[in-house]
């Protein structure tokens, strides 16, 4: 089951001055800073109403945020949804015929398992599923 949406997820070129406009966006600055070793990524998170906001910014070429900015430049990375059970969500989506870009669940940011939904599959939009862990 899907609870809400956890976060939107957006890729920048420039961390310290995108969090300087997110701060003023939001009013409230970023609670941390995360880097998230496997995926060469420095994660920076605020806190949004109900939901959050993951600003992702790569570090080395070989992160997938490197090449989606090379690709497609700044903005809307991903959306992520929050599950009760991601196992069984991944197993409900394979059925449905959704392309997964995980076999199993991976170790995200923000202590999470977190799984990715191929963008073919969701008329253009990377869809994350995360579930929380407690460690
Ligand atoms: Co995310």
């Amino acid at each position: 089951m899907v609870k809400r949406v956890e976060h939107i997820g957006i890729a920048v070129r420039d961390l310290a001055r995108a969090e300087a406009v997110y701060e003023a966006l939001l009013g409230v600055g970023a609670y941390k800073r995360e880097t998230v070793e496997s995926e060469q990524v420095l994660t920076s998170f605020f806190q949004a109403g109900g939901t959050k906001i993951e600003l992702l910014y790569p570090l080395s070429e070989s992160s997938a945020i490197h090449r989606f900015l090379d690709k497609r430049g700044e903005g809307m990375h991903h959306i992520a949804f929050e599950v009760e059970d991601i196992r069984e969500e991944m197993a409900r989506l394979r059925r449905a015929g959704f392309r997964l870009l995980n076999e199993e669940p991976k170790r995200g940011a923000d202590n999470k398992l977190i799984c990715f939904v191929h963008p073919k599959s969701c008329h253009s939009v990377l869809i994350e599923l995360c579930q929380s862990v407690d460690d």
